[in-house]
């Protein structure tokens, strides 16, 4: 495993990472997650990804059942959360960045996470109706609590980004140090020329999510929707037109010959391909079986393997 900077912070985060969405609690228990993380974490993943809003706050659960059970020394690994939709319904309690949401909302995390704090702690979204400076200064006072060490974005734009940044500078607060855009093949607009305030002038980290497509670009979905995938889940049914779609099924096939040509499977290649981005720190990986873990883990003997023509033929397909 190799390690990258998140940007300008002290810390290291290994180039692959590990993340429970849909998957902990909808298609894995403790005993399955207890499987996977420890593949990634023998492979070198020192970074594991959560969400509040993940299976309502079981996805938190089971990741924290799982650490207790694996009894990993807390300075060997970092874990994250992330805020926005909340747990309870009502006006202040739903797609959100108040003071009072984030102060509380960390708690709850907290206790189902079973850990004293979080590693980094994420705006799960951006909430147009509260000032930016009132959830700069959440975030700082959470920070100087003792419940998180770093903060960051998630799917921000730019300039909000940036004024969170100001913000913070302006007052000596703690700043965001890490965005958490969406990046594969198919969609590259976060971390696009839009963002070079963010990931140069700011040098922000990035945790990048969804490198697969949530599986498109493995290729399983070439004949139609498994049985056994993300696709076919319930509750996941506004996933299938993208999973389907024949324009892309059309790109990840036409890659098929590339990852060959590399003796790389399609999920080692589009995971390798993140990793060329230097905007990028992390690569979140997500899995639904420990098969699905080591085979991604691979993906590091490739990355040195994208040469400027590889990239360039790529580009083509995905223009
Ligand atoms: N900040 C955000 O808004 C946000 C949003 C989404 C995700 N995330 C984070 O990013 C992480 C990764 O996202 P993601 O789960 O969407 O990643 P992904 O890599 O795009 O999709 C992962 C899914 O693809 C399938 N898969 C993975 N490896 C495979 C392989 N080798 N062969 C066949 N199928 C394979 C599995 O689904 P099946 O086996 O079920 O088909 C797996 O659960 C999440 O866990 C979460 O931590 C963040």
């Amino acid at each position: 495993m190799n390690y990258r900077h998140l940007g300008k912070a002290g810390i290291q985060l290994s180039e692959l990472s590990f993340g429970s969405w849909v998957t902990f609690h909808n298609q894995v228990g403790v005993e399955s997650t207890v499987e996977m993380m420890s593949a990634a974490y023998d492979a070198g993943v020192n970074f594991f990804d959560n969400a509040e809003v993940y299976a309502a706050g079981k996805s938190e659960e089971i990741m924290g059942a799982a650490l207790k059970k694996l009894s990993w020394r807390r300075g060997s690994y970092l874990i994250s959360t992330k805020l926005f939709w909340g747990l309870h319904e009502g006006p202040n309690e739903q797609s959100t960045l108040n003071r009072k949401y984030l102060l509380e909302a960390i708690d709850g995390s907290l206790t189902r996470l079973g850990t004293d704090y979080v590693d980094l702690l994420f705006c799960h979204r951006a909430d147009p109706s509260t000032p930016i400076e009132e959830t700069v200064w959440a975030m700082h006072n959470i920070i100087e609590r003792g419940k998180a060490l770093y903060w960051g974005t998630s799917e921000w734009e730019a300039a909000d980004i940036v004024s969170a940044i100001e913000i913070a500078e302006r007052h000596h607060l703690h700043k965001p140090v890490v965005e958490q855009p969406v990046y594969n093949l198919f969609e590259q607009h976060r971390l696009g020329p839009d963002y070079k305030a963010v990931y140069e002038d700011h040098r922000l980290g990035s945790t990048t999510w969804s490198p697969l497509a949530s599986g498109l670009l493995t290729g399983k979905y070439k004949a139609g929707i498994p049985d056994d995938s993300r696709g076919a889940l319930e509750g996941f049914d506004w996933l299938r037109g993208m999973l389907t779609d024949q324009g892309r099924v059309a790109k990840v096939s036409a890659l098929e010959p590339l990852a060959a040509e590399m003796g790389a499977t399609l999920a080692q290649f589009a995971l390798a391909w993140c990793l060329q981005n230097p905007y990028v720190s992390t690569v979140l990986t997500g899995a639904s079986r420990v098969e699905q873990v080591r085979e991604n883990m691979q993906a590091l003997n490739f990355v040195d393997r994208f040469t400027p023509d590889l990239m360039s033929e790529i580009d083509r397909i995905f223009s």
